[in-house]
């Protein structure tokens, strides 16, 4: 096995520059896996090829899907249709993507065939039974191991159509039985609690779906087929937050990310950080397809600590690795109630991140649904991210405004959703080394 791969950050803030991050990853899953069902060659320039991404693009050529890359990224797929895919040969190997495996297994649901979806130890922890129940009602076969992965899905079509209140804001649930919904002989539609990324609602659309939806439902009525059609996916906001992160706790400079994703339901980090005095500005907003776009810039900020509200929780979920990072170098206390979820992510989020803050000197109190963050000086340490690749990056942030040296351990991850952060952070100033890469 190759060695363990870890960061070395050295303190020093942000110095400023104008960057691009990779493309969306929610997004780029979902243009793989509909690209693969519509009828005619879908293209996908912008795509994310990081490794979650990249494990649904071998998936779907595992189904029988031919997906090509050109030397420019561009992503090309030869649509099969919605009955054209094929039993693979071998267990679908999602790797680190809850996204992936969730999304295909809705998918899935409406083939004649079964298929097995399997994925990394961080993958078959994480809790399966929240998509296996609702589509059960659907009429598919899904077997679960203890209700996680290795899960077995589809083989007993046709599905039925259901109303699904699910107790969980979570866009993966949604999308799956929505997924699913497409081979249903009528309506399915989704209720949630809160309020969570509409990319599949979108997307559907511009494939030529119609999917109708107010702020917590979604309906569509299958059989359904989709068109083939050009899709091009923004930088990721997800990614872009490190970015701005660094920005706001810089000394001088701005940090410039363009052409973000800038979606109202992914956007609660944005308002969160300005909740905590961010100096984070809007510019040059445009559409890219079914998305809003925009370059966001960063300036030197006076960070506060917030009660962060409810229902922006959901709005941030991937976001709140970094919130607390902030936190802990903002004035103040800030509190984070209701996310819960953060223990079902690649790790247990709430508890990594409280101690990993804690091992570098702040004063954290873990809570079973999130962390009383209080703001101080850090000093140099050592810090777990269990293989987490968005802990890793909120440690790399924080480890900037400390006093001395931060390792961060096992961060080969950081591949999964940003290939290219070190050399990014470093273009604006950081001091991150990495040690152990092949
Ligand atoms: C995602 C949904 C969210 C998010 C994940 C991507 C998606 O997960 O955390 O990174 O693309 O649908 P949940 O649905 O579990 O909240």
């Amino acid at each position: 096995m190759a060695a363990k791969q870890y960061i070395e950050a050295s303190p020093g803030r942000a110095t400023g520059g104008t960057v691009a991050v990779p493309g969306d990853k929610s997004i780029s899953h979902r243009s793989l896996m509909f690209g693969a069902l519509a009828d005619g060659t879908t293209t996908v320039k912008g795509f994310l090829a990081g490794e979650d991404c990249l494990a649904t693009m071998a998936a779907m050529q595992a189904l029988g899907v031919r997906i090509d890359t050109a030397t420019d990224g561009t992503v090309t797929i030869a649509g099969v249709g919605m009955n054209g895919l094929r039993q693979a040969a071998h267990a679908l190997d999602m790797g680190n993507s809850g996204t992936g495996l969730r999304l295909l297994a809705g998918l899935l649901a409406g083939q004649s065939f079964s298929s097995e979806l399997t994925g990394d130890d961080s993958l078959r922890s994480r809790p399966m039974e929240r998509i296996a129940g609702p589509l059960r009602d659907m009429g598919a076969t899904v077997t679960t191991t203890d209700g996680r992965a290795p899960l077995t899905v589809g083989g007993s079509t046709p599905l039925k159509p259901i109303e699904y209140v699910s107790p969980v804001a979570s866009a993966q649930v949604k999308s799956a039985i929505l997924l699913a919904g497409l081979y249903a002989d009528g309506t399915t539609t989704v209720v949630e609690p809160g309020i969570t990324r509409d990319h599949t609602e979108r997307m559907l659309r511009t494939f030529g779906v119609p999917v109708s939806s107010g702020e917590l439902t979604a309906s569509l009525t299958g059989p359904a087929t989709l068109s083939a059609c050009d899709v091009q996916v923004p930088g990721d906001l997800s990614s872009a937050a490190f970015a701005l992160g660094a920005g706001c706790l810089a000394r001088s400079g701005e940090v410039v990310v363009v052409n973000v994703g800038i979606n109202p339901t992914r956007t609660g980090v944005l308002d969160i950080l300005k909740l905590m005095g961010a100096d984070i500005s809007i510019r040059e907003e445009s559409r890219l397809g079914d998305e809003p776009v925009a370059t966001l810039v960063a300036r030197p900020s006076a960070l506060r600590g917030a009660d962060i509200p409810a229902e922006l929780i959901p709005l941030a979920i991937d976001e709140l690795p970094l919130i607390f990072a902030l936190a802990a170098c903002a004035e103040g206390d800030t509190v984070v109630s209701g996310a819960e979820e953060l223990r079902h992510k690649e790790s247990d989020r709430i508890a990594l991140m409280v101690q990993g803050l804690q091992a570098l000197g702040a004063s954290v109190e873990e809570r079973s649904d999130g962390a009383r963050i209080s703001g101080g000086p850090l000093h140099g340490g050592t810090v777990e991210s269990a293989d987490d690749h968005r802990i890793a990056m909120a440690f790399c942030i924080a480890a900037g405004a400390a006093s001395a040296p931060v390792t961060i351990r096992d961060t080969e991850n950081i591949a999964t959703s940003f290939p290219g952060f070190v050399p990014l952070m470093q273009s604006l100033g950081l001091r991150l080394t990495e040690f152990g890469r092949d």
